[in-house]
């Protein structure tokens, strides 16, 4: 598995803006988005496939390269919080489906329940999955998450997970089970506390996103 913190400005200062406790609800919920854009364009980063050929512009032919219509480029954001960082998906990845999968940590036991699973029963030959969530805390989320989509059809290397702050505990879990997996996130911060949030972090991400 690889972890990719990409060292970009605006990844520090969107990640920045999401940690002040002070930021309220539509401005942590711009910054998640923008920050999600800068994520998934750096994950797409030599992994989307392209078709080239000649075009006609208004001064002479030109050689042209456009992404592939042909090929799936899938995203799957996990809700609540997923929605918020996967909300530019679709203006900056052409052509993209999104299949929304909705999972709840339980508060004691930390296990996820999975309460909305809109996946394909099979996904299509070749996809591309952009897996959206920000918090990678205790792992239990994105592990059934990727388990859901292993199920059906796609394997590690066809999936990019995105996220916004990633966690010891979790990172472990993901290169023991997901190994050829690729992950990006806009911070790695040390600790997950007894209540599973990650710390420092950045609170509750639902909550902040839309409460
Ligand atoms: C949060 C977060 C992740 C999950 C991470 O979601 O958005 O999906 O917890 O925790 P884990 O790595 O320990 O499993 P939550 O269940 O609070 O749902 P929400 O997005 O609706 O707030």
């Amino acid at each position: 598995m690889l972890v990719f913190v990409p060292p970009h400005p605006l990844i520090k200062h969107w990640v920045s803006v999401l940690r002040n406790e002070q930021t309220p609800c539509p401005i942590f919920r711009n910054a998640m988005a923008e920050l999600g854009r800068l994520l998934m364009y750096e994950a797409s980063r030599d992994w989307l496939p392209t078709v080239t050929g000649d075009i006609q512009s208004p001064m002479g032919v030109a050689s042209v390269e456009f992404i592939d219509p042909r090929e799936p480029i899938l995203v799957v954001p996990i809700l609540r919080a997923g929605l918020a960082l996967a909300e530019h998906a679709s203006s900056i990845l052409p052509a993209t489906k999104t299949y929304h999968l909705g999972l709840s940590r339980d508060e004691e036991t930390l296990l996820p329940t999975v309460y909305l699973n809109k996946l394909p029963d099979k996904f299509p030959e070749g996809s591309r999955v952009f897996l959206v969530d920000p918090m990678l805390a205790t792992g239990g989320t994105i592990v059934a998450s990727l388990d859901l989509l292993k199920e059906r059809g796609v394997n590690n290397k066809q999936i990019k997970l995105i996220s916004s702050v990633a966690a010891p505990p979790a990172l472990q879990k993901l290169s023991e089970k997901f190994p050829g997996l690729h992950v990006y996130t806009g911070i790695i911060d040390p600790t997950v506390n007894e209540k599973g949030f990650i710390v420092p972090g950045l609170g509750d991400a639902g909550d902040r996103s839309f409460d």
